[in-house]
């Protein structure tokens, strides 16, 4: 008689896959290498580094940890990091061109893929002295996060979380980005649920130990309208507004919200 191979099928809610304690560990080490990457690139940050010098130095400590740079290659994305200045909000790209000066903000995303799972984080960091508004849009943006993961914990609905955002950021005059998300992560680098950053309060499915998630504010100082430039991934503000993006990987678990993208 065959013998049936029984795989347990991983466990979900409405669709969210729920990841095992174990899951977790792993996803922890894969965040925390994403961690380490971006705290050293924001102490080599000043004026006259390039782009470019960033991707590579990712990639470095990347390599060295036995990981593999998640965004190389996903969806044709030609790069490991994300490298996006003033304007730009996300998905800018490491050219040698692209050379940092003063009075610039920078937002660096970077992802990880290790032992099967991904790590996925973001920061914006200051070149040198910057304007006031620059300084005040990066604290309101990394202030929002803060306060969503804070909502990150059971009982609560996903756009709780949203709503965070959206309210501190509209607060202090800012706009939240529509065009773009946050997101589960797992084995996936984007698995459901879309983690808006704008929403009602107690709409969306309900948060249960073992959600990870990806949630990331994009701000901006004007109107929340972006376009895409002919390089087919650099996304800016249409009225060259400026914008900051702040992102964590967070897992729900019984003891409240966990930041796995810390070192
Ligand atoms: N942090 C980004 C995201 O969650 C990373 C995707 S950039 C890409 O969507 F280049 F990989 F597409
Ligand atoms: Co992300």
């Amino acid at each position: 008689m065959r013998k049936t191979v029984l795989i347990p099928s991983p466990r979900r809610a409405r669709g969210i896959i729920l990841k095992a304690p174990w899951e977790i560990d792993i996803l922890r080490k894969a965040n925390a290498i994403v961690a380490e990457v971006l705290l050293r690139l924001k102490e080599i940050i000043q004026p006259g580094v390039t782009a470019w010098d960033l991707n590579r130095i990712a990639e470095e400590i990347c390599e060295k940890r036995g990981a593999r740079p998640a965004f190389k290659g996903y969806r044709g994305y030609p790069f490991s990091l994300c490298v996006s200045v003033n304007a730009e909000v996300v998905h800018g790209m490491p050219l040698k061109e692209k050379v940092l000066k003063e009075g610039d903000i920078v937002s660096l995303d970077f992802g990880t893929f290790y032992e099967g799972y991904y790590g996925d984080a973001a920061i914006t960091v200051a070149v040198g002295e910057v304007s006031a508004q620059a300084y005040d849009l990066m604290k309101v943006t990394e202030e929002a996060l803060n306060l969503a993961i804070e909502k990150a914990h059971i009982g609560n609905r996903l756009q709780d979380i949203s709503v965070a955002i959206q309210r501190h950021v509209e607060k202090h005059g800012y706009n939240v980005v529509r065009d773009f998300v946050g997101h589960g992560i797992g084995q996936s680098l984007h698995e459901p649920p879309e983690v808006p950053n704008f929403g009602r309060p107690g709409k969306g499915p309900r948060l249960k130990a073992g959600m990870v998630l990806a949630i990331e504010p994009m701000v901006v100082t004007g109107s929340y309208q972006l376009e895409i430039l002919p390089d087919g991934w650099t996304a800016v503000t249409k009225d060259g507004g400026l914008a900051a993006h702040f992102e964590h990987s967070i897992a729900i678990t019984a003891q409240g919200p966990q930041i796995l993208s810390k070192v």
